[in-house]
């Protein structure tokens, strides 16, 4: 390079799985086959309607300009609708909805709208890698609030009360939570508004995981009282609909808050594709026997990840919610990072460590759903199998023993 790299990028690393899914690249080029169940991305199609309305609008002339930077008006009724159907709570789809290419540019347009350098930003540790790096790049400040097992993984108020809150302008939560699948419970969203409320923080909800095995009712932090004056709300079809890849979010919120975002949107990107946009929209339209079909395809899937997690002697709460089971590692003294490396050394395996989510994730691991029974089947198979090699001679095993074998 001729010149530095900037310095907002000193402290930001590569995202996680843009470098190991480069290892797995390299390993496969080498003849392994991977197993992968790290990552969040569902294997499953989305609903016909969505896809015909889809080839329909792309097949017509006049679909292939910019669009609005809004978002088409059919779009942000869908999403009204969704809201009010799914959470029962009212948006105006004039002013309150902002269409997004996925959730995940929106964590940098809120955070490029509301930030100055110096500022402080609170952070859920475990949590979704990109509210810190992002942060980072902000040039802002980050303290971390611990969610802890014990807690239920919920926010602990008197801890937070203590922090030096000066400065501190916005603060990332996310429910159902990734990664630990945990619902938010007894009344965390009236506190958390009572919270922001007295100390001015904007309260940043990222909510996919609202639909995937929820065993509460869906919640948006804009149905509460206050909501809306103090919080904003990510969300997405990339989980509930089964559209990772179309990048299709929005962010929903007070008229304000969204008209300030757009300052920043206008200028970074120019509309989503036209017919992606109307497949969205008829995507919303799915009826709830759609999701339950996908979330009970979602729970066979569950039981068998919870089958690996036994052989690999992991402990997991069953009542999660979201795509992913949050399990502990029972043998302490291995990293995750370490125990992990393990297994897709030995076994061709590979799951996510908790370490990547936070100091709190240290000594978890995170396993996707969005594989097929058959595909972690096998790789229960890999992981008996590779253990039983490694001890030549040995045949049957405990669960106990193929952990500590995973964990060498
Ligand atoms: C908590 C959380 N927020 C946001 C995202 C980004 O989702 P999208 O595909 O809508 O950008 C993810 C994706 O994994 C996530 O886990």
């Amino acid at each position: 390079m001729i010149i530095k790299q900037s310095k907002r990028l000193n402290e930001v690393q590569e995202y996680y799985f843009s470098q190991k899914l480069q290892q797995i690249r390299q390993m496969e080029t080498e003849g392994v086959k991977i197993i992968n169940l790290g990552i969040g991305s569902p294997d499953m199609v989305p609903s016909e309607n969505t896809i015909s309305e889809l080839i329909t609008a792309a097949q017509h002339p006049k679909s292939h300009g910019y669009q609005s930077y809004r978002g088409i008006p059919e779009l942000r009724k869908a999403i009204a609708h969704f809201y009010k159907e799914t959470y029962n709570t009212h948006l105006d789809p004039e002013t309150e909805i902002l269409p997004l290419l996925g959730s995940k540019e929106g964590i940098t347009h809120i955070s490029l709208a509301f930030l100055n350098t110096g500022d402080k930003v609170l952070v859920p540790d475990p949590g979704y890698p990109t509210y810190s790096s992002v942060s980072k790049m902000c040039e802002t400040n980050i303290l971390h609030y611990n969610l802890k097992e014990e807690n239920g993984w919920m926010p602990d108020f008197n801890e937070l009360e203590k922090m030096n809150l000066r400065k501190v302008k916005l603060m990332w939560l996310n429910y159902p939570n990734m990664p630990t699948g945990a619902e938010a419970i007894g009344e965390c969203f009236e506190k958390l508004i009572a919270f922001a409320k007295k100390h001015k923080i904007l309260l940043c909800h990222d909510n996919p995981y609202s639909m995937v095995l929820n065993n509460k009712k869906p919640k948006s932090i804009l149905h509460y009282k206050g909501g809306k004056d103090v919080a904003i709300e990510l969300n997405s079809l990339s989980k509930s609909f089964n559209m990772a890849g179309w990048r299709v979010g929005w962010i929903a919120g007070k008229k304000e808050y969204i008209d300030t975002i757009l300052k920043v949107k206008t200028n970074i990107d120019s509309g989503m594709f036209l017919p992606v946009q109307k497949a969205a929209a008829a995507a919303m339209n799915n009826p709830p026997s759609w999701h339950v079909k996908r979330n009970e395809e979602y729970k066979r899937r569950r039981e068998k990840v919870w089958e690996l997690l036994e052989v690999l002697g992991c402990d997991y709460d069953i009542h999660q919610a979201g795509m992913f089971v949050w399990a502990k590692i029972k043998k302490g003294k291995i990293s995750s990072e370490d125990f992990v490396e393990n297994i897709l050394q030995k076994a061709n395996v590979f799951i996510t460590p908790g370490s990547i989510f936070g100091k709190n994730g240290e000594g978890y691991v995170r396993v996707s759903l969005c594989s097929e029974v058959t595909t972690i089947e096998e790789s229960i198979k890999r992981i008996k199998q590779t253990t039983v090699i490694a001890r030549s001679g040995v045949t049957k095993q405990s669960n106990k023993e193929i952990a500590s074998l995973c964990s060498q």
